[in-house]
């Protein structure tokens, strides 16, 4: 990619992890330019205006379609001329001509160690499930919800004291180190795709991406 990569995030949400792409943007070669969202309330919207990016907001109640939506929200996205398109937060299903038109260059953070608990509510399954970890990938989309080549997981312990809320406190931990690092990673070309298979500074990772631990995070901070 390029040196001073753009960088369109989208969200839906309260924006922390906007946040923390924004406040380590100096330190990597990405440079936010723009955020979108589909709900007009989105905290993360006034997130990115104080710190000066410009925002769009398009509410998608009120378009017929989820393909109508989409195809305007595109528009919206290229007047920025994006070099990577960014999913911090964004709580809808993209159709099939959106990931087609950003292919290769759209990705997303999943609160789950993919391919495991896709969707919604991944704390309570990863518990239900008796998961002895739990963690976050950042991954490429494709057209199959949470799917795509992952480029990046942090994994955790699951305690017998952790519940929902715990986990979700210590993956946002995790996740607030790990994207601002896998978009800087894109964005300066250590991460390469070929036939899904990801590498990184051109050694091939294994389908579960570069994988770091949530102590030896803690151990970097
Ligand atoms: C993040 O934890 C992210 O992994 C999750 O939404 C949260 C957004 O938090 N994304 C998904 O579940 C996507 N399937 P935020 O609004 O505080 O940034």
């Amino acid at each position: 990619m390029t040196d001073n990569c753009r960088v369109v995030v989208l969200l839906s949400g309260s924006g922390t992890t906007l946040q923390a792409i924004l406040d380590q943007q100096n330190q990597y070669c990405y440079q936010v330019v723009g955020v979108l969202s589909n709900r007009p309330d989105a905290y993360g919207l006034e997130r990115a205006r104080s710190a000066g990016i410009d925002t769009r907001s398009l509410d998608h109640k009120h378009f017929p379609s989820r393909e109508s939506f989409d195809l305007e929200l595109m528009e919206r996205i290229d007047k920025f001329k994006p070099d990577l398109v960014v999913l911090a937060g964004y709580m809808r299903i993209l159709s099939h001509a959106f990931v087609k038109h950003y292919q290769g260059k759209l990705i997303n953070i999943h609160p789950s160690l993919l391919p495991k608990h896709k969707g919604l509510h991944t704390y309570q399954s990863a518990l239900d499930a008796g998961d002895k970890e739990h963690g976050t990938s950042v991954h490429y989309v494709t057209e199959e919800l949470d799917s795509g080549s992952v480029v990046m997981q942090g994994t955790l312990n699951i305690t017998p004291a952790d519940t929902a809320k715990t986990l979700e406190q210590r993956v946002k931990v995790m996740e607030h180190y790990l994207y601002p690092r896998a978009i800087d990673w894109i964005a300066s070309g250590r991460i390469t795709v070929e036939d899904d298979v990801i590498s990184l500074d051109k050694k091939p990772l294994g389908p579960q991406g570069y994988r770091i631990s949530e102590k030896s995070i803690a151990s970097t901070e």
